[in-house]
C-alpha cells in the first residue's frame, strides 16, 4: 500500500472508493457529492487530499479542508473512506497518520471531524468540547472530535468549508 496526494486523474476512483464505502442502499451517499464539491472548494488543499494505492488502484481516501476556529484557520476532516475489501488492514490509519503529519508540517493549530469516538481516538482525537471547540450542530456531542497539535489557545465555533453546507 501506499498513500500519496491525489491527483485529478485520480477522481473517477476516489468517488467510487467513497460511494462504497459510505452506502447503506441503492442511493448515493451524500459523502459522494460532498467530496466532489471539495475538490471545487476555495477550501481545497492538495497537500491534504491523499489516496491510498494497492497495485495502482485507489482504495482509500481522505481529505482536509479549510475551516475555521472562531477566526483560526483549521482543518476539517471529511470524509475518510475505505474500500470494503480493504477495511480492517490499517488503510484508513495509514490515511490519517499522513494527514496529521501534513496538517503538522503546515503548524495547523487543529484537525476536527465527526465521528466514531473509539476509531478516532487512536489518533489522539478527543470530543472537541473539552477543547472549547464548537460543533456547526450541537447535536453532535461528543462525535464531534478534536486533535488539537499547538500549545496556543484555540477555541470557538467551528466553521466548514462552504461544500459542506453548514
Ligand atoms: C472507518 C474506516 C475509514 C476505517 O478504515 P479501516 O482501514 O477499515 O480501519 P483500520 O484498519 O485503520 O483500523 C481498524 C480498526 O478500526 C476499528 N474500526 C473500524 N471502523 C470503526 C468504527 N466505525 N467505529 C469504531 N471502530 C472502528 C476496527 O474495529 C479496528 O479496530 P482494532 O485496531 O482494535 O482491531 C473504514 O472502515 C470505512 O471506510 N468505513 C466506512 C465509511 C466510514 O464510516 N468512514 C468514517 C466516517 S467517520
Amino acid at each position: 500500500m501506499r498513500i500519496r496526494r491525489e491527483q485529478p486523474s485520480d477522481r473517477p476512483r476516489v468517488l467510487r472508493v467513497v460511494h462504497e464505502a459510505f452506502a447503506s442502499g441503492p442511493d448515493e451517499p451524500g459523502e459522494v457529492a460532498l467530496t466532489r464539491a471539495l475538490f471545487d472548494d476555495p477550501g481545497y488543499i492538495p497537500e491534504y487530499s491523499l489516496v491510498a494505492t494497492a497495485h495502482e488502484q485507489v482504495i482509500g481516501y481522505v481529505i482536509g479542508t479549510r475551516g475555521y476556529i472562531g477566526d483560526t484557520p483549521a482543518v476539517g476532516v471529511a470524509p475518510l473512506a475505505v474500500g470494503r475489501a480493504d477495511q480492517q488492514r490499517g488503510v484508513g490509519s495509514a490515511l490519517m497518520w499522513a494527514l496529521i503529519g501534513a496538517a503538522q508540517a503546515r503548524h495547523e493549530p487543529a484537525l476536527v471531524l465527526l465521528g466514531e469516538n473509539d476509531y478516532y481516538r487512536r489518533f489522539d482525537f478527543a470530543p472537541a468540547a473539552g477543547e472549547g471547540i464548537d460543533a456547526p450542530v450541537a447535536s453532535w456531542g461528543r462525535y464531534f472530535q478534536a486533535l488539537v497539535l499547538t500549545d496556543d489557545p484555540v477555541a470557538g465555533p467551528f466553521r466548514y468549508a462552504e461544500a459542506f453546507g453548514l
